[in-house]
This record gives structure tokens, C-alpha cells and sequence, in this order.
């Protein structure tokens, strides 16, 4: 796909018919890995969850029901960064963002994986409101990793609006 066409194709989807296979996840979560990072640190963590039945129980016992429901019948993946590392030198902060400097890298992965998928035709949806303890506790995430998102991805069943999108007038000066 062209990549003005893509961007403009990728839409936050809430709706879907089936998760997205194990093959493709693979190949999406390969591009996503080519996302540039902290001194190519690459904190960034992916948990994937595909089984139907551990996806019912993840749903019902981590998410919300509007994202429980918005995200039916797609693969989940839980994104985590490992702490203390991008944005670090010698065990302290290089600068005054600390670990946002791991969020900031693990944003650019999720970015290019939620074009990957749609560049191979799935949809997505970020969610960024989810129970991260029961996450941890469930997946069995190490201590050392914050969590982050959980990406549904899947054959989307709708065509969402384009959200719109402030001016640059509002968001970028011009010096
Ligand atoms: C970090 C982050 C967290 C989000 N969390 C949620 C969420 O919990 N539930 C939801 O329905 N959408 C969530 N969204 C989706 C946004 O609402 C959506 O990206 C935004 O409205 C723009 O729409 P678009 O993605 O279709 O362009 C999240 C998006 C981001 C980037």
C-alpha cells in the first residue's frame, strides 16, 4: 500500500470478525522490530495472546467491557517495555525523562506495528485502559517491565470515520 494510503486507511477499529493468524502476527511483529530506539536498546516487549480461550479469560478478567467488547473476536497483544535501561547510563536517568524515554521508544514499535498490520490487512485498536495487574499476573510479566498497551488485531468488520486531526496551526510552530 502507498503510505499516504495507509495512514490515511489505519483507523482505530472496534469492531471484528477474527483474530489475525499466527504467521502474520509474526511478520508484523518482524517490521515492528525495525522501529529505531534508544541506542537500538530495543526494550520494547511484546506478549501475545492467541488462544481463544485464554483470550476470553484475558478480555473478561483484564479489560474494561467497552474494550472487552471492541475488541471480540481479535488477537491481543499486551506491549511492555524493561525499565531502567533507554535513557540510562550507569543505573541513572541521563535526563529528566527517565523511563519515558523506554514509552517513547515502545510508541514508535506500536506505531510501526499497527501500520505493519494494516499494510498486511488487519485492523487494530490500541487500549490504553486495561487492568495491568491482572495482565502481570496472568502472563506472568517480569517486575522490570512496565506495562504499557494491549493491541487487539484482527479482520476489522467496520470502516471508521477519520477522526479529525487539529490544524498545524494548533500543534507545530515555524521558527
Ligand atoms: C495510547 C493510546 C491509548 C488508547 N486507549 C484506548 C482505549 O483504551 N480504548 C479505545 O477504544 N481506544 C483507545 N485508543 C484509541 C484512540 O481513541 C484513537 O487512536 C483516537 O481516537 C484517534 O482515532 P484513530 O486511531 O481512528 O485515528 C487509544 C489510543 C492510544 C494511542
Amino acid at each position: 500500500m502507498d503510505f499516504q494510503e495507509l495512514i490515511t486507511a489505519r483507523r482505530s477499529v472496534r469492531k471484528y470478525d477474527s483474530p489475525i493468524g499466527h504467521e502474520a502476527l509474526e511478520a508484523i511483529l518482524r517490521q515492528a522490530q525495525q522501529a529505531p530506539s534508544w541506542k537500538n536498546q530495543q526494550t520494547s516487549r511484546c506478549y501475545v495472546v492467541e488462544s481463544a480461550e485464554s483470550l476470553d479469560e484475558l478480555r473478561v478478567s483484564a479489560l474494561p467491557e467497552f474494550n472487552r467488547n471492541s475488541s471480540a473476536h481479535a488477537a491481543l497483544i499486551v506491549t511492555t517495555f524493561v525499565r531502567n535501561i533507554v535513557g540510562f547510563a550507569n543505573g541513572s536517568p541521563v535526563n529528566e525523562i527517565g523511563n519515558g524515554w523506554g514509552a517513547y521508544d515502545l510508541g514508535l514499535h506500536d506505531a510501526y506495528l499497527i501500520l505493519a498490520a494494516k499494510n498486511a490487512g488487519y485492523d487494530t485498536l490500541i487500549m490504553g485502559i486495561r487492568d495491568a495487574g491482572v495482565l502481570r499476573a496472568k502472563l506472568g510479566i517480569p517486575e522490570n517491565e512496565e506495562i504499557m498497551s494491549v493491541i487487539a488485531v484482527g479482520k476489522g468488520n467496520e470502516a471508521p470515520s477519520v477522526k479529525p486531526r487539529k490544524g498545524l496551526d494548533e500543534t507545530v510552530r515555524f521558527l
